[in-house]
């Protein structure tokens, strides 16, 4: 039989997101799944009842009822106390949980004998579970958000512009992480026009802040700052020190400050003291969008928008959900993802396999039983020492490998050379002539392609398609004014067909080149 699939609505104050949008109630029908939704769930992200209706979904009225039918539940924020108490005996549940966090809700998951897969404790380091990252697709939304906040609170436009009432510089921003939401945030303030610069500990960041529009700046000290899989360490005295120093020279300069420097399971290191805000110019915003884990500016609350010394400080900690209808599409379509992942067989029927390393991870209760946290992942084994180099082959003798492949190479070439010899004497000359086109072009396309990197094949094939207009050249004989002696004017018809044949090997020419151009720019730093 399958699975009923429960979306109530979220109970957390404030909370606007919902965990599956119309879109993806289609979806997870055509996976098997039956679908109800408690009424008003999508009200606050903007998706009503009678869209989950049209969808395919049922609308239950109340959470309890729905809770009761649910054979799986997808939440947005881990359940309080009473939605524990509302989940079946050994009920399915998906949503964040925070296990390291929460170990009384652990212990009250694991009474009720329920499965529970939290999203936040995907394996993120495994690119095959980059479409279920929920943390990532939230950061983003996050990101985004805190420079419109930042925009929202700030006197002036991001882009610099001279008009006739005089010239406006363009607003200076300085992002401290660059890790997923400071990432988004680089691309987004960069798009408004903003100078934008940023800074992390993690040297690996810097090419992907350049991408963004972004400018790295470095900290005078050396000193790696990978902890390992995406994250940082705590860094030593001496760096900070030196962090601080270039920090509060950014303070004096920028107008907008955007913080996102986190350590998993540690306080968020404070990067913007007291006195680099007092520094800043007046009407200066600062957005700390680690407020909920301290804060990295020491001056924020946590929730609240502060005035001191006329710089704005933003410690709001629903920027995700201030942006509930694309947070919502988003985690949904990750919850899809982990859906298709636990129904391969495609009949509403979930198969929770702990052999798979994603799923493994994401398993923090099964059945009953806590088993988090999972065992550190599978490191690929170090590749074996490459075998000793093999004896060179005796000189003289049978079943030696080099001599038997330069006799196959002779024998090729001599069978290659028979049949152009046979090809020479006995084909007509005009075949000869394009015959050696022929083999030149296969030689000369062979060298191009094996020669150039596998990931410039794109831009390639578009150059190569572009080049090929050259059959204009055909087209532009037939519409010259002055015919080849000996040759013909073709008749009216044959010049207009040339024309159009003109026409569009321009197209294919100029845009080839322009997506040519647009592709190879991708790869440049
Ligand atoms: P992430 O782990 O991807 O990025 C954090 C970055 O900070 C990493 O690149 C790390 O190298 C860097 N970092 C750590 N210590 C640093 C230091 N001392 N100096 C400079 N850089 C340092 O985390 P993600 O997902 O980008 O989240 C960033 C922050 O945003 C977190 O605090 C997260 O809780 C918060 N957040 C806030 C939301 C809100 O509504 N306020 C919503 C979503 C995320």
């Amino acid at each position: 039989m399958s699975l009923l699939i429960g979306v109530p609505k979220e109970t957390y104050p404030g909370e606007k997101r919902v965990a599956t949008v119309p879109d993806v109630v289609e979806k997870l029908v055509k996976l098997g799944f039956s679908v109800a939704v408690q009424s008003g769930a999508g009200d606050a992200a903007n998706f009503g009842d009678e869209a989950y209706r049209a969808a395919g979904a049922q609308v239950i009225p109340t959470a309890a009822e729905l809770w009761a039918k649910s054979d799986i539940v997808f939440k947005v924020r881990g359940p309080s106390k009473e939605e524990v108490g509302l989940l079946r005996e050994g009920g399915k549940l998906i949503s964040f949980i925070w296990p390291a966090q929460n170990p009384e809700l652990m212990q009250q998951l694991a009474a009720k004998k329920a499965t529970v897969l939290a999203i936040d404790s995907l394996p993120r380091t495994l690119s095959r579970a980059q479409k279920m990252d929920a943390l990532t697709s939230q950061a983003g939304v996050a990101g985004y958000r805190a420079v419109i906040e930042a925009a929202n609170a700030f006197g002036r436009f991001f882009s610099g512009q001279v008009t006739a009432a005089g010239k406006i510089p363009p607003a200076k921003v300085f992002i401290a992480g660059a890790g997923v939401a400071g990432l988004a945030a680089i691309g987004t303030a960069a798009s408004l026009g903003a100078i934008v610069r940023a800074n992390d500990t993690r040297a690996e960041v810097a090419d992907q802040v350049v991408s963004l529009g972004g400018e790295f700046v470095k900290v005078d000290y050396e000193e790696e700052g990978s902890g390992g899989g995406g994250y940082a360490k705590v860094m030593s005295e001496g760096f900070q020190a030196a962090q601080r120093e270039m920090y509060a020279k950014q303070a004096k300069e920028v107008d907008i400050i955007v913080t996102t420097a986190l350590i998993p399971g540690k306080p968020a290191p404070k990067l913007i003291t007291a006195d680099m805000v007092r520094s800043m110019k007046p009407g200066s915003v600062i957005v700390d969008m680690a407020a909920e884990q301290g804060g990295n500016c020491e001056l924020t609350v946590p929730h609240e928008v502060t005035v001191v010394n006329g710089v704005t400080i933003v410690g709001y900690t629903d920027l995700v959900s201030r942006l509930s209808k694309q947070s919502s599409t988003l985690y949904s379509n990750n919850l899809l993802r982990l859906a298709e992942e636990l129904c391969k067989t495609k009949d509403g029927i979930i198969n929770v396999n702990m052999d798979d390393e994603a799923i493994r991870g994401l398993t923090v209760v099964k059945e009953g039983s806590i088993t988090w946290p999972p065992p550190p992942p599978k490191v690929a084994a170090a590749p074996a020492p490459k075998a000793a180099m093999p004896p060179p082959p005796p000189a003289h003798g049978h079943g030696a490998g080099a001599p038997a492949s330069a006799a196959k190479v002779a024998a090729m070439a001599a069978v290659g050379a028979i049949l152009f010899w046979l090809i020479g004497t006995s084909a007509p000359s005009a075949f000869l002539a394009h015959f050696t086109v022929f083999v030149l072009a296969c030689f000369v396309g062979y060298m191009v392609v094996w020669n150039v990197t596998p990931a410039l094949h794109t831009p390639l094939m578009s150059v190569t398609n572009a080049i090929s207009s050259i059959i204009a050249i055909g087209a532009l004989i037939q519409i010259a004014p002055e015919v080849p002696p000996g040759t013909s004017r073709p008749d009216e018809l044959i010049r207009w067909i040339a024309v159009v044949g003109i026409a569009l090997t321009s197209i294919n020419m100029f845009g080839g080149f322009a997506v040519t151009r647009r592709m190879l720019e991708m790869f440049r730093k």
